[in-house]
């Protein structure tokens, strides 16, 4: 009954329609607009459809957290995981998964391995559990793929038990739920991630990085793992 009612107060204080848009919003707004969403962003010549700023969190938190395996749901062409293959390379450590429904790239790299299927699915998740327990050292997560709430929601029960106490479960994009340019696309991750809060007590919310530079992608989208949980 408390979790539910909650659950309405957290997606009435997210909602479109109950939110008036203050300076951040608007200037996020016109960043997207003239970015194209970011859509022509590269890295070393290769698309990589990320907000710049939250990819400099991303680059401090994994040089924090130094995991052993990295997920990411999403592939996309490809740019995000050769990214983050590129800088486990200059710490000489780490290993990535990235997954996703259909293959847009002609990349490869060693330290990436790249699995077509569902992200939720059994399949996928069958060898990501293997190669989660495979690694003794930190494991992270980041949510990039089908934003949609339904589909995050299963994403956030099905990778959050694999993500290491101290370490970090990313959903990327809860902008959906914020902008109204891109309201089409609601509901996406915001109201899964409130209730995924709610429901798993081993996991806060790092307020800090998600503010880092203000401007994000991913509002409420840094969870951590609780130490010790
Ligand atoms: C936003 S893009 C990923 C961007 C990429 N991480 C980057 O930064 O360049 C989302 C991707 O998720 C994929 N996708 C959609 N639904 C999926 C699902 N159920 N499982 C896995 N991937 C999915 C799409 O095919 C698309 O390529």
């Amino acid at each position: 009954m408390m979790r539910r009612l909650l659950s309405r107060l957290a997606r009435a204080k997210d909602s479109l329609t109950t939110r008036s848009l203050g300076l951040e919003d608007r200037f996020h707004t016109a960043i997207i607009r003239h970015t194209n969403n970011f859509g022509s962003t590269t890295w070393l010549g290769r698309p990589i459809w990320q907000n710049v700023f939250d990819l400099w969190v991303i680059q401090e938190t994994i040089a924090e957290i130094k995991p052993d395996l990295l997920v990411e749901t999403g592939t996309n062409r490809g740019g995000s995981s050769l990214f983050y293959a590129h800088l486990f390379d200059l710490m000489g450590h780490g290993q990535i998964i990235t997954v996703d429904v259909q293959k847009l790239h002609d990349l490869s790299h060693p330290r990436v391995t790249y699995l077509i299927g569902d992200s939720a699915g059994e399949a996928v998740l069958g060898t990501v559990r293997r190669r989660a327990a495979e690694v003794t050292g930190p494991v992270m997560v980041i949510l990039d793929s089908d934003h949609s709430e339904a589909h995050v929601r299963r994403e956030l029960e099905a990778y959050a038990p694999l993500v290491t106490p101290g370490s970090f479960l990313m959903v990327q994009d809860g902008v959906i739920d914020v902008l109204p340019m891109l309201a089409a696309d609601c509901p996406g991750p915001l109201p899964a991630i409130n209730d995924f809060l709610l429901q798993h007590p081993e996991y806060e919310l790092d307020v800090e990085r998600c503010r880092r530079f203000l401007i994000t992608h991913h509002p409420k989208g840094w969870l951590r793992r609780k130490p010790g949980s």
